[in-house]
């Protein structure tokens, strides 16, 4: 099929790259003429684990533009993509969305086209970007009614894994009105849902991966369900992060209590890590867009409200661990291990480490940080903080006066521990992801300070 994909994001990108790969015909549009160019050389503008080695392979089907009159008229689906970054009031930003709506609308053909919402979008906003397509249509036609379907396609890739979540995933909901849209992006994705494309060799297909579930239903549900999983995995690490300080005062292990409650099927085993909380670009958008779209319907919603309570309280209880450990703040020096908001992945959109590393300098820390992948992006983006990047972890932990891991990037699993708490000011670490072995760390002579 002919497909367009408007945003080169981490959703347009991946969603793009993997269609091209199981064999329909791409042309993925970004206005940004620079990161056009990059692409079309075969060199992808994200950190994402083989997305690059993938897009070499599916190049022969991509196009990479940033014309609309060169992507859309012939594209029998149009995805949107584009950004809906998140405003003061939570609710997100629909600038993007509703120009790229109405670009489509004024080099649309008259002829069945299927537009797709694949950008985290409010609900409604299915009936919205059909209105203004319809409207810019039929301003610069005089050919009648447009022959146009919106749908809603959720996406539910996390980022380090985008492409193992997009090509084998645990369901793909599609949403639409209108039953010949749906037929038109069951087309599209067969191969995905019987499973019949070559997988790629450096992603062979998980041996417990069969025909994926399709869930066809409206377009207000679809887009409810994207907000409703977000909302249900923050509030399952809330859950087990709020278990776990009563777990600290109790003396109870939190990583035992998450493997003893989440081997009940009913619960499962997933996203019961306790740590610092969750970051990223969705959990905290998508929970305070779906207040805020309850607020407009009169509905407060107090479970997801406190979701986002507990999340944020374990920022903060990484400071007052520190301060009870050290005593005084002002004049130290703490590292940080780890700035990207997960392994995997140089975003740092709400990463824990940029605002556990404000507040230490705001208490008069000074703050020294590693990560793998991602400290390029910090300096562009928070070099203005004053935090001293460090070329690997033991320079991070040189004169240290304690380390705090947040990150659980597997490279900090297995570090030359006694090399490093030697190095230190005083062998002082916090482990805010339960990824480090207590004994091995005090046998290195380290006192060791776990978040529960
Ligand atoms: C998430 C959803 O998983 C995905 O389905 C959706 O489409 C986009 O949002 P992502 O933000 O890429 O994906 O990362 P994810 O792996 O879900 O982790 C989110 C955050 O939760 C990370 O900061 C991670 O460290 C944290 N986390 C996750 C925990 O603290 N504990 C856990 O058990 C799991």
């Amino acid at each position: 099929m002919r497909v367009a994909i408007i945003g080169t994001g981490y959703v347009g990108l991946t969603t793009g790259v993997c269609l091209a790969y199981i064999g329909h015909s791409v042309s993925c549009l970004d206005t940004d003429v620079s990161k056009v160019k990059m692409l079309s050389e075969g060199k992808v503008p994200i950190f994402e684990p083989y997305l690059e080695e993938l897009l070499e392979e599916a190049r022969p089907n991509l196009h990479f533009t940033s014309s609309y009159e060169e992507a859309i008229p012939d594209a029998e689906v149009v995805f949107i993509a584009v950004g809906t970054p998140p405003t003061p009031s939570g609710a997100p930003n629909l600038e993007y969305l509703s120009q790229a709506a109405k670009s489509v609308g004024q080099h649309v053909k008259n002829k069945f086209t299927v537009v797709v919402n694949k950008s985290t979008v409010p609900i409604g906003s299915g009936n919205w970007v059909g209105a203004l397509l319809r409207n810019t249509y039929e301003q610069r036609s005089a050919n009648g009614t447009l022959e146009a379907a919106v749908a809603s396609n959720p996406e539910f890739l996390r980022e380090g894994s985008a492409l193992h979540d997009s090509l084998y995933p645990d369901r793909i909901v599609i949403g639409a009105d209108e039953p010949r849209a749906l037929e038109v992006l069951y087309s599209l994705y067969r191969p995905i849902l019987d499973q019949t494309f070559t997988p790629p060799t450096f992603l062979p297909r998980p041996e417990s991966v069969g025909a994926v579930p399709l869930l066809s239903t409206d377009l207000a549900s679809a887009e409810l369900i994207k907000y409703a999983a977000n909302a249900f995995l923050a509030l399952k690490i809330s859950f087990i992060n709020e278990i776990g300080m009563l777990a600290e005062r109790v003396g109870a292990d939190i990583a035992e209590v998450g493997r003893g409650i989440g081997l009940d099927s009913r619960i499962g085993p997933r996203f019961l890590n306790a740590g610092i909380g969750w970051g990223g670009s969705c959990f905290g958008k998508d929970t305070a867009a779906l207040i805020a779209t309850a607020e407009e319907y009169g509905l407060h919603m107090p479970i997801v409200e406190a979701a986002r309570v507990v999340n944020k309280r374990q920022r903060d209880r990484i400071v007052e661990k520190l301060l009870t450990e050290l005593k005084i703040l002002k004049g130290r020096t703490i590292g940080l291990l780890g700035l990207a908001f997960k392994p995997n992945t140089d975003d740092l959109r709400e990463a824990p480490a940029v605002e556990i590393a404000q507040k230490l300098i705001d208490r008069g820390v000074c703050v020294k940080a590693h990560d793998p992948i991602a400290g390029e992006r910090f300096q562009q983006d928070y070099g203005h903080m004053g935090v001293q990047l460090c070329k690997n972890a033991q320079e991070v932990a040189e004169n240290c006066d304690a380390v705090v891991l947040v990150t659980e990037w597997n490279e900090y699993r297995d570090l030359e521990w006694e090399k490093l708490g030697r190095s230190m000011r005083q062998a002082l670490i916090l482990d805010g992801r339960h990824i480090l072995d207590r004994e091995k760390l005090e046998k290195a002579g380290f006192q060791f300070i776990g978040i529960n």
